[in-house]
């Protein structure tokens, strides 16, 4: 939320209802949680009073904000800012603010009893809508035109309550604004009646590479949150700012292969959403026939492209990736551990630790480690989809050696030469039992083909993970 939705949503709120703190707080029975059963989760109770109405306590502070607490009108502001205030205890102790001066006829009506009237109050984050200069002016705004203040409200509780909806193509109902708004993040429908075949002809005659083409396709995907339900490899931001400079997209890389894949796009009538998944797409078949398997990866054409004008690039800044364990990818040292970003990354994207394991292990193989590291690349088969990666990482031939840099190196038991390097988010699947467990199903020698088959599988899942416009 900006300084207005802010202003507007914290006005808004408190334009109705009031706070409750109208007693001796210390003579409350116990909270929610270690009440007795049959308070049934309310807690709190009151053994004095009724407890509810004008006894009812909950924050502490007392009071409600405007004279009318049952209307929407502008009462907050004219409170706010017609009056003076000071710092005043609530009866049941909690500091509030009250005005200095008040006439009967602006005081609260009573919750129970519209002939009484009582003080109003402020909290300081209410104050600070007066006091923070920033806040204040656009609260005397808000005051002097209570048409922009409804309308920024209805327009920013809408954003508070269906921010995590994801794109509009999930919402149903009649009710659903026919408006875009920016933090829905828009994307206009893309092409679906172009050649596929002959899109991805021209992918395999572009001279882009296998790791070229299954990185970018990733990197555009990966974006994707289940949280919320944005980011993904629909509307191909990542070609704009800010994706396009995130140093986990190598900037310079990208830029080239996203030249070559745009001119496509334009020659073909293709979304360049739709270009980039399918040289992902083609990069996996070619990974998959390298290693003896013929596979068409499932495509569903129709993602569209969005333009800076439909991007808020600020609130895109988040969704940055800060590491990326299946592109075996550290920023920089954090806190927590390259293993644990890697299993955020994993149930961001909504994938299981199965699938977790059969991409990272696949994407090892493909050779498609950020910048090109060949950390974890255990295979001198580089470019096919083949289960190396987890034959290697689980043969007892080697074993495993801290070195500098957070790093580890695999060595020959018998000769104690360095066979292999590998990062903290190679190694987890085999020092996490459960992850071992799905690495030794891979390593059998009989399970090539289903690792190829189960790694499709997660890919188009990945890839997919945004099309609410196709139906599952
Ligand atoms: C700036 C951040 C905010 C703070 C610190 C804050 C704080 C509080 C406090 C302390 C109470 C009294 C609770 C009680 O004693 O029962 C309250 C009540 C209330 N708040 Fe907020 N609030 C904030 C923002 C909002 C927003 C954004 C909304 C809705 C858009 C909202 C709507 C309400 C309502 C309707 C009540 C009255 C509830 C009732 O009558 O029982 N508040 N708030």
């Amino acid at each position: 939320m900006n300084d207005e939705e802010t202003v507007a949503l914290t006005a808004g709120g408190h334009t109705v209802g009031k706070a409750h703190g109208n007693g001796d707080a210390s003579v409350l029975g116990a909270a929610p949680e270690g009440a007795g059963i049959e308070e049934q989760g309310l807690g709190w109770s009151n053994p004095n009073q009724k407890g509810h109405a004008s006894n009812a306590m909950t924050s502490g502070i007392e009071g409600a904000w405007t004279t009318h607490p049952t209307k929407w009108d502008n009462g907050f502001f004219d409170m706010l800012l017609n009056h003076e205030w000071e710092l005043k205890k609530s009866p049941a102790g909690a500091w509030q603010w009250q005005p200095v001066e008040i006439s009967e006829k602006d005081m609260p009506v009573d919750v129970e009893d519209p002939s009484v009237r009582r003080m109003p109050m402020m909290t300081d984050a209410d104050m600070a809508m007066k006091l923070d200069p920033a806040y204040r002016a656009i609260s005397e705004r808000f005051h002097a035109d209570p048409a922009l203040f409804s309308d920024t409200f209805a327009r920013a509780w809408f954003k508070l309550t269906h921010r995590d909806m994801g794109p509009k193509a999930r919402y149903i109902g009649p009710d659903v604004p026919a408006e875009d708004l920016i933090w829905q993040d828009p994307v206009p429908a893309g092409p679906t009646g172009y050649d596929v075949a002959g899109v991805k002809a021209r992918i395999a005659a572009s001279g882009l590479s296998l790791s070229d083409m299954v990185a970018t396709a990733w990197d555009s995907a990966r974006t994707y949150r289940g949280s919320d339900m944005r980011g993904g490899a629909n509307g191909a931001r990542i070609r704009l700012a800010p994706q396009k400079d995130w140093e986990g997209n190598e900037p310079d890389r990208l830029a080239r292969v996203l030249a070559v894949l745009g001119r496509i796009a334009a020659e073909t009538g293709a979304s360049v959403a739709d270009v980039i998944v399918l040289a992902g797409n083609l990069g996996v078949e070619q990974a998959a026939k390298a290693a003896g398997f013929d596979v068409t990866v499932p495509f569903a054409p129709g993602r569209g492209d969005a333009t800076d004008e439909m991007t808020d690039a600020e609130s895109f800044d988040v969704l940055e990736p800060l590491a990326d364990g299946y592109r075996n990818w550290l920023k920089k040292d954090y806190v927590v551990s390259p293993e644990e970003l890697m299993l955020d990354r994993t149930q961001l994207l909504g994938l299981t630790a199965h699938e977790m394991t059969v991409l990272v292990g696949g994407m090892r193989a493909m050779g498609t480690n950020h910048g090109g590291t060949s950390h974890g690349v255990f295979t001198d088969r580089v470019g096919a989809l083949t289960t190396d990666f987890f034959v290697n990482l689980t043969d007892m031939a080697y074993s495993w050696h801290p070195v500098d840099g957070g790093t580890y190196e695999l060595r020959d038991r018998k000769t104690g030469k360095v066979k292999w390097t590998a990062t903290r988010m190679d190694l987890v699947f085999g020092s996490n039992s459960i992850l071992r467990a799905y690495a030794e199903v891979y390593a059998q020698d009989d399970n090539a083909r289903k690792f190829v088959d189960d790694f499709v599988a997660a890919w188009t899942k990945v890839m997919n993970a945004d099309r609410f416009d196709v139906a599952a």
